[in-house]
């Protein structure tokens, strides 16, 4: 069973054709063996019919015998009218029935009287009437040979001692051909075989179509509700037709269905409130972020006041200048010029503010890391703070782009700047490199070995972070600062913005000496 499993899983049959081979096979297996057995009894029957005929017609001869020596007492078998009576009576009985031989002997062995007259009164004992006079009894035997259903039965030999008034005279062999009984179980045989060819045929198309109703319909309605689920389609069940095992499958399978449905709802549900909820917490986070520029813009607006300030003062001198008298028309025009480059530069310092202060729309595009830290250095210059701190700038040029949103960068930088400005209040260093790095071995989780990444490295001479300050200054709401100048927002957020874009900070610091803050991003591709 085992072999013809894999025998079905090699040829991938169908379970229709499956079942079918099945059926056959058991028909067949149950139609010989069935047939096997009543031929066997058959055989066996006709066998012991024809052993009984034979005992028959022993039985006849030796009645015969007795009839004849009734009146005759004096006589023997080898007197002539015996021989002739017996001979009569054979020559009768054989025209009734066929037989190969018929030989009845005297008790020495000499033929008295036989159905092949050529017989007559010679010396003949074969063994098998040899050991019947002996034993006294009688024997029979069956000639046959092989045959691959039935052996081939050629003939059946009885023979017999017989007895007259209790005394053994003489005895009888009788030969019968068995050619008729063959042809009776050939005849049967082939009766037998039709039937089984008739049989199979009717009980295959009825068996294959019940098994099919009963059986195949329903798996294959499983089969084909199975893989509309593995597509995603729940809303599907069977009706259920009987409460057999196949009928409780189906049950069970459409519960569980039901409970697949219900579970996905539940899910779904789940999945939607998720999202609310995820949406939500991008609000607060954008929300957050808006807070921090605002906060930063406040702080830095206050700089630039005086910055605005100075070239007002200059402008009102000039004006009050050509206002008074005596100014010829060459000074005059001087004045003017000057009047407008210092409103030329306020209008740039506005603009400036405004620009970085204006909510813009988030945008991710592919952006020019140097252009935007440049115009982030243009904006905090104005800062009185950053008036004594010495910047150095070592950009590596035509540095690949990155993606992300050019205001949330500049957000960023200026945030790492302005806590450098903060750390050097007596003045200090502003180192900021930007160039093209490529991951090595064990740089971060989060780069894989081999990626381009963009690196901008801020590096300040300035009071430094305490170790254990290490860890926190990217929680929110971690200062140092006094509240009016910090709001420990700036790093907590300038890591979400740089960690949305794929990028990573990392900080090292010695307190007294400086600290070096550097911003990874992924190259643009
Ligand atoms: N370059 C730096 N040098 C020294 N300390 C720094 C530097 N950058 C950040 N810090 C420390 O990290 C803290 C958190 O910074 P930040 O999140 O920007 O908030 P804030 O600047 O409002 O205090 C700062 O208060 C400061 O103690
Ligand atoms: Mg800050």
């Amino acid at each position: 069973m085992k072999k013809a499993s894999w025998l079905f899983k090699r040829l991938d049959l169908s379970l229709r054709t499956e079942v079918i081979i099945n059926i056959s096979l058991l028909m067949l297996a149950a139609i010989l063996l069935i047939g096997f057995t009543t031929t066997k009894t058959n055989e066996k029957n006709i066998l012991q019919e024809k052993t009984k005929n034979a005992e028959a017609i022993v039985q006849d001869i030796q009645t015969f015998f007795e009839f004849v020596f009734r009146d005759r007492k004096g006589l023997t078998l080898n007197h002539p009218i015996i021989k002739e009576e017996i001979q009569d009576f054979i020559n009768i009985y054989n025209k009734e029935r066929n037989f190969y031989n018929l030989i009845i002997t005297d008790s020495d062995g000499k033929v008295i009287a036989s159905n092949k007259q050529q017989w007559v009164d010679r010396n003949f004992k074969p063994l098998l009437l040899e050991r019947s006079m002996k034993s006294n009894t009688r024997e029979i035997e069956l000639e046959k040979g092989n045959g691959l259903w039935i052996p081939e039965y050629r003939k059946l030999t009885i023979s017999s001692p017989l007895w007259i008034q209790k005394k053994m005279v003489g005895g009888v062999l009788i030969e019968l051909p068995l050619s008729d009984m063959m042809r009776r179980l050939i005849e049967y045989q082939r009766m037998f075989l039709t039937l089984i060819i008739l049989d199979s045929i009717v009980l295959i198309v009825f068996g294959s179509f019940l098994l099919s109703r009963v059986l195949v319909k329903p798996v294959k309605e499983l089969v084909s509700l199975t893989k509309k689920i593995s597509e995603g389609n729940l809303n599907q069940t069977i009706e259920v037709h009987s409460n057999n095992e196949i009928g409780q499958l189906i049950s069970s399978f459409n519960r569980m269905i039901e409970q697949l449905r219900e579970k996905q709802e539940k899910i779904e549900k789940h999945l939607e409130s998720l999202e609310l909820a995820n949406k939500k917490l991008k609000e607060t986070q954008e929300e957050l972020i808006r807070s921090e520029k605002l906060a930063s813009i406040g702080r830095f607006a206050a700089g630039v006041a005086h910055e605005v300030g100075n070239p007002l003062g200059s402008i009102l001198g000039y004006t009050s200048l050509l206002a008074s008298e005596g100014v010829d028309k060459e000074t005059g025009k001087d004045y003017l010029k000057r009047i407008e480059k210092e409103i030329e530069r306020i209008n740039r310092i506005v603009r400036e503010l405004l620009n970085y202060a204006r909510p813009t729309k988030f945008e991710i595009k592919e952006v020019e890391v140097n252009q935007i830290i440049e115009n982030t250095l243009s904006l905090l210059s104005y800062q009185k703070s950053f008036k004594n701190i010495e910047t150095r700038l070592e950009f590596q040029p035509h540095l690949p782009p990155i993606q992300g949103d050019e205001s949330q960068l500049s957000q960023v930088f200026m945030n790492i700047i302005l806590n450098a400005v903060d750390a050097m209040p007596q003045g200090g260093t502003l180192r900021i490199k930007t160039e093209e790095c490529i991951v090595g071995n064990g740089f971060s989780t989060k780069f894989s070995e081999g990626d381009r990444l963009v690196r901008i490295k801020f590096s300040d001479t300035g009071i430094g972070i305490k170790q254990e300050d290490l860890k926190k200054i990217f929680d929110p709401f971690f200062t140092t600062k006094d509240p009016d100048k910090g709001t420990g927002l700036g790093l907590s957020v300038s890591l979400r913005i740089v960690e949305s874009l794929g990028g990573e900070i990392k900080v090292e610091s010695e307190p007294g000496k400086g600290s070096t803050f550097e911003v990874y991003f992924p190259v643009s591709q």
